[in-house]
């Protein structure tokens, strides 16, 4: 993999990113690191870390945030995603989004922010009930704000975040406006040329679903032990890949090929002809164990894992190294992100001097 290509601000600009709750697992490899991945050839790409996110759920977990923030970047780093070609850069380190978050979150009545399908599901989910802070509500007005200070074109992510996605649509419209001069008439696509300062994003939702995890029924996650790792040993994952559950009595029985194993047999084994014998195979029931086909499975996850696993140990424990990176990447981004604010604030009358952020 070439590393040396610079980062080009004339390519097509995408942003995305996670929230750090943990080492990233195949899901995210499968669901969009792969995708970021290639993405990195074609466009110019910010990847946030939304630290200040973790917050609105784990305030008092400071030190595990910080944690799971470097952990992150290390499985980025292991998956592929090059700091020289990509911009990874912390949330946190980047007060123009904080700056924007205030300023948008008066675009949005309260209501029209409460009726997020995703925050209601995660209020149910992380069982917040009537407890959950002030501050939980806002990370979905922030999500606009770090999407738009950088003004991408489109933004790559799960089905999960559309909903943050067409928040992000409401606002940059309302901004433009409510303090460019864009009429309400006017194309999504046609906002920057009428003089609107942010364009209309659109969500990219990528064709790859979620990885069921090795339970074989609930979606892979950390939480639900049902996660492989890339850190995982060729052991490890062949005993993981051998509890996957199909229901499936016999060899000679005809298999579902819709099956959770199966969505492992395309999602990781390379030769399309190979996936072609197998699923016609299993489906006849011609005699092809579900153990037969694991052990396969297994060895083409271990084939994908194994260099990540090498390079991942390379950035072990080394902080300094990690923090560096995200030092170059948050210097990128703030050069983006204060040029987007000095426009935003112009356009609304906040516009009295100039000023640089310098970092030391
Ligand atoms: N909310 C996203 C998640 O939980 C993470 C995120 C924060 C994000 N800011 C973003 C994703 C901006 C895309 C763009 O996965």
């Amino acid at each position: 993999m070439p590393d040396s290509t610079p980062l080009d601000a004339s390519r097509p600009r995408i942003l995305t990113g996670d929230t750090p709750t943990g080492q990233l697992h195949l899901g995210h490899w499968v669901g969009s690191v792969k995708r970021r991945v290639e993405l990195q050839d074609t466009h110019d790409c910010y990847f946030i870390l939304a630290n200040l996110h973790a917050f609105t759920t784990r305030a008092d977990r400071a030190d595990e945030i910080r944690r799971d923030t470097l952990e992150i970047v290390r499985d980025y780093l292991a998956m592929g995603i090059d700091p020289k070609r990509a911009t990874i850069f912390l949330q946190s380190e980047v007060p123009a989004i904080s700056e924007l978050t205030f300023l948008f979150a008066m675009l949005l009545p309260f209501n029209r922010v409460m009726r997020n399908p995703t925050l209601k599901d995660e209020i149910k989910v992380k069982n917040l009930g009537e407890t959950y802070s002030f501050g939980f509500p806002l990370y979905a007005v922030g999500q606009t704000a770090d999407i738009l200070a950088f003004r991408p074109v489109g933004v790559p992510v799960g089905e999960d975040q559309v909903p943050h996605l067409e928040l992000t649509r409401e606002v940059a419209r309302r901004f433009n406006q409510m303090y460019c001069g864009v009429v309400d008439t006017v194309e999504d696509d046609d906002h920057e040329r009428e003089g609107g300062v942010f364009p209309i994003p659109r969500a990219e939702v990528g064709k790859v679903g979620r990885l069921v995890g090795t339970d074989g029924v609930n979606k892979m996650s950390k939480s639900l032990g049902n996660a492989i790792f890339i850190t995982d040993t060729a052991k490890q994952i062949r005993k993981k890949v051998s509890k996957i559950y199909t229901g499936r009595q016999s060899p000679t029985e005809p298999g579902d090929v819709g099956n959770a194993l199966f969505q492992y047999v395309e999602a990781f084994i390379e030769d399309e002809g190979r996936i072609a014998e197998l699923k016609d195979r299993y489906a006849r029931g011609d005699d092809l164990g579900d153990g037969h086909v694991k052990v396969e499975v297994a060895e083409a996850i271990d084939r994908l894992i194994a260099p990540m696993r090498e390079r991942r140990k390379a950035f072990e424990g080394d902080d300094d190294r990690i923090i560096a990176i995200l030092r170059d990447g948050c210097e990128r981004a703030n050069a983006t992100a204060e040029a987007t604010l000095a426009l935003a604030k112009d356009a609304c009358g906040l516009g009295f001097f100039k000023r640089s952020l310098s970092m030391a």
